[in-house]
């Protein structure tokens, strides 16, 4: 069960579909406001053009008449120019300020021309819950005395109509927004269903059903990179399940024999009365049983540790052919008993844990040694095949390892054919341990065998060391 955590990272879906609608509403938004601005600008220039033509037609009016007075009397006739526009209203007073003409609605008040400029820059003016552009300029009778024309364009109704545009355009806007959401949720879930495949998928993956792998090819480019991936870590998991599961049948396996023997010898011994000599012998060959068995499961539990790397490595300057010499001088009753020769060649010094070394050289010479026929040369040689690494190789000659076993000779309990012929000791740990130690010092080891002739296994460690992977 999982509890609702406040910090939990906020839903994809939630997040996409907000962005989603919040990118329509801001689209629809700046288009709506451009085409709000664009009807006023429409209309606004219309108003101003019909206030010139009438500005225009009013001046020549009254500039057809010789003055004032006989504007008043003739009451000037209003030319059809004038006539035509009904929404346009206008007045014609003198220089004075008297009113000759007007045709402005009854009661419109006078202040509304206090303001008013001239035809250019109409300004806008509500009276009566009507709306007005008003201009005021002025005009010359025929005897160049001044007339003050005033004129007002009645613009209700394209105010009323940008008014409704905008309402719309708002209930568009908003009416978009939802349904760019609701699209985008279709489109969310449906985008991500590929996702939800691979997670039910995934949950049906379990220890004994670690075969399954997600089909790249069914998921979307964007995705069959993140399902190979996942393919490739349910390999590695699958391999090491493999090994893990190899590791303990071979251990109850491996460990199945000496408890035999112990057993048998035991049973023997107690079947019957018999003399402290025997009793003794009984023990002492139970004693090196045991010695073999505890090394065993010291090697065992090296690997494990190893393994979930809590081999902490001491690392320190390491002097190699020093430290192959204590060796070789370590195995000299085995190496006396074979009458066999070891030759040290090469220097070097790598940063490393000293013990884990050792017991890395030591285990490949124990081999060696071993494995060399009576009276053979067995070399060491030290080298630094680049600035970045050392290595040290041991060859020895000998029957060798088959080609078809080479690759399993690292494994955990894997001993050669031949050793187990030959009736050779171990438990084939050994060269585990060496690739797990060398492995840990960010280094490795191969092997490389012809055999009959030699056998050359190579250890490669970099110079500085390196912390554990
Ligand atoms: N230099 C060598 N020449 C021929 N065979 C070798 C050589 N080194 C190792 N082998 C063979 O490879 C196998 C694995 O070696 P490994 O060191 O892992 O185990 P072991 O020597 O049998 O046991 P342990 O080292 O745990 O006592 C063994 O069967 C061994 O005989
Ligand atoms: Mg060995």
């Amino acid at each position: 069960m999982t509890a609702a955590r406040s910090d939990a990272p906020i839903s994809l879906t939630a997040t996409l579909v907000v962005l989603f609608a919040a990118v329509s509403v801001a689209v629809l938004a700046v288009t709506n406001a451009f085409v709000f601005f664009f009807v006023e600008q429409q209309w606004r220039n219309s108003a101003q053009q019909d206030l010139e033509v009438g500005g225009n037609a009013l001046r020549m009016l009254v500039a057809s008449n010789p003055d004032a007075g006989s504007f008043a009397t003739r009451g000037g006739t209003i030319t059809t120019e004038l006539g035509k526009n009904r929404r346009l209203t206008f007045s014609v007073s003198t220089g004075a300020g008297v009113v000759l003409l007007s045709t402005l609605p009854k009661g419109f008040p006078a202040e509304a021309f206090y303001q008013a400029a001239d035809i250019e820059h109409p300004v806008d003016w509500q009276w009566d819950q009507r709306h007005f552009s008003i201009a005021e300029i002025t005009g010359h009778f025929a005897d160049t005395s001044v007339a003050g024309l005033r004129l007002a364009l009645d613009v209700t109704e394209p105010r009323d109509i940008q008014g409704a545009y905008s309402r719309a355009l708002v209930l568009i806007t908003v009416a978009g927004g939802l349904i760019a959401a609701v699209l985008g949720l279709v489109a969310v879930r449906q985008g991500l269903e590929p996702l939800r495949r691979m997670a039910t998928a995934a949950g049906q993956i379990t220890a004994s059903r670690l075969g399954e792998r997600l089909r790249p090819e069914d998921t979307p480019a964007e995705l069959s990179e993140m399902a190979s991936n996942f393919n490739g870590m349910l390999e590695r998991l699958e391999d090491s399940f493999r090994r893990l599961n190899d590791f303990s049948s071979d251990i109850a396996h491996e460990l199945r024999t000496p408890i035999n023997n112990l057993q048998g010898q035991t049973q023997v011994a107690l079947s019957r009365a018999r003399s402290s000599d025997d009793y003794r012998s009984v023990l002492e060959l139970n004693a090196e049983e045991f010695e073999r068995l505890s090394h065993m499961i010291q090697d065992m539990l090296f690997l494990a540790q190893a393994d979930n790397a809590q081999a902490a490595l001491n690392l320190e300057e390491v002097n190699l052919a020093a430290e192959c010499a204590k060796i070789i001088e370590y195995f000299e009753p085995v190496i006396e008993e074979g009458r066999l020769c070891v030759e040290l060649r090469g220097q070097g010094s790598v940063h490393a844990d000293r013990l884990l070394l050792q017991r890395a050289l030591a285990n490949l010479v124990s081999n060696a040694v071993r494995n060399s026929p009576p009276g053979a040369l067995v070399q060491i040689e030290i080298a630094a095949p680049n600035a970045q690494q050392v290595s040290v190789d041991i060859v020895n000659p000998g029957p060798g390892i088959p080609a078809e076993e080479l690759p399993r000779i690292f494994d955990r309990f894997y001993r050669t054919r031949g050793a187990r012929d030959r009736k050779l000791e171990g438990t084939g740990l050994g060269l585990a341990i060496v690739r797990t130690i060398a492995r840990l010092h960010g280094g490795d080891v191969a092997v490389q065998s012809n055999p009959e002739v030699e056998t050359r296994f190579r250890l490669v460690l970099p110079r500085e060391g390196a912390t554990a992977a």
